[in-house]
């Protein structure tokens, strides 16, 4: 009988040697925790699409990051929640709305344990709930909504934000980002561009996080899931109007789009876990379908094999903890 010449069963035949030929460890560091705060709370408030996830108050936030930090987590990524909005989403300008109001306070508490990133978009306090502001026929206007991201950059960035995350998919918004920024003498301020973002049903649970106002879709901003080339051009557009890190997301249904702009990049690469897949895994776990624990770790050392340098996943503060036990 023929015998196998090559036997990669070799290399898998006990913990031991599969600890020493295993091509990737995941670290704390490498993780980012998406965080909601809401006005107008007097407690923490589970969002009943993610388990496990809450809407925070200004003071339930700060044990949040605390945890996070003693974690390892790298980095956390605040999103506010107003009680009022109005068309061009005033509140996220003031310097006394939910998120600037927010990033003081985790600045406070983060010191330099943990980076502090805002996202930085319109929909969580416009009325109609999209990322921009509407024109005469009610079209998502590109560049009028340009000027309300610079104003809100800088903003967040005097808040205590140390990066800003441009989620709104609007042409031409890292350019006008940077030389807001700059202009306003922040020019350590870091630019994290969603590069390729696209119109996701994965975003479903963070519609409820938000309380979002949306009505329809945003096919006219967000990219189509069918497009893999343009992924990669949305990145490299980003980096030509100086982006430090770019992003792409979802991340598990977009994982070729993802090792595209990997390998492609000069600039680091994150990736975002988004609400969906966070409450697929613990649909399904509930469940007793697949397990848990096990199926975070692969789900996230699978986008970092696919050449996400770091990734926002609402289980970093949880997996940062088994990482480290
Ligand atoms: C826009 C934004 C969204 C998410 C992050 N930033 C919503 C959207 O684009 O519809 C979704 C994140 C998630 O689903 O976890 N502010």
């Amino acid at each position: 009988m023929h015998k196998p010449v090559i036997r990669p069963r070799r290399l898998r035949q006990s913990v031991a040697i599969r600890n020493q030929v295993r091509e990737l460890n995941v670290h704390p560091h490498e993780l980012i925790l998406p965080v909601f705060i809401r006005e107008g709370l007097t407690e923490a408030q589970e969002i009943s699409s993610l388990p496990g996830i809450y809407q925070h108050t200004l003071e339930s936030i700060r044990p949040a990051v605390a945890e996070a930090a003693a974690a390892g987590v790298g980095g956390i990524m605040l999103f506010g929640v107003p009680s009022e909005r109005d068309a061009v989403g005033s509140g996220a300008t003031d310097p006394e709305g939910i998120l600037n109001r927010a990033l003081r306070v985790v600045a406070e508490e983060a010191g330099d344990a943990i980076t502090v990133q805002a996202d930085l978009c319109l929909d969580e306090f416009t009325d109609h709930g999209h990322c921009g502001v509407l024109d005469a026929r009610g079209r998502v206007d590109n560049d009028a909504t340009l000027e309300r991201y610079a104003d809100m950059a800088v903003v967040q960035a005097e808040s205590g934000a140390q990066i800003v995350g441009l989620s709104g998919m609007m042409d031409g918004q890292v350019a006008v980002v940077r030389d807001a920024l700059d202009d306003a003498g922040l020019e350590d301020t870091i630019v994290l561009a969603y590069s390729a973002k696209y119109a996701s049903a994965f975003y479903g649970p963070f519609r409820e996080a938000v309380d979002s106002q949306l009505q329809g879709d945003r096919r006219t901003y967000q990219m189509d899931p069918a497009n893999r080339r343009e992924g990669l051009l949305e990145a490299q557009l980003d980096v030509a109007e100086g982006a430090d890190i770019v992003m792409v997301k979802p991340a598990m249904s977009y994982l070729d789009v993802l090792a595209d702009v990997a390998v492609e990049s000069e600039v680091p690469v994150w990736a975002y876990q988004v609400s969906g897949e966070y409450a697929m895994i613990m649909a399904a776990a509930q469940n007793g379908w697949i397990d848990r624990e096990r199926a975070i770790a692969e789900s996230i050392v699978s986008i970092r094999r696919a050449g996400a340098d770091a990734v926002l996943t609402y289980f970093a503060t949880e997996y940062a903890q088994s990482l480290r036990a």
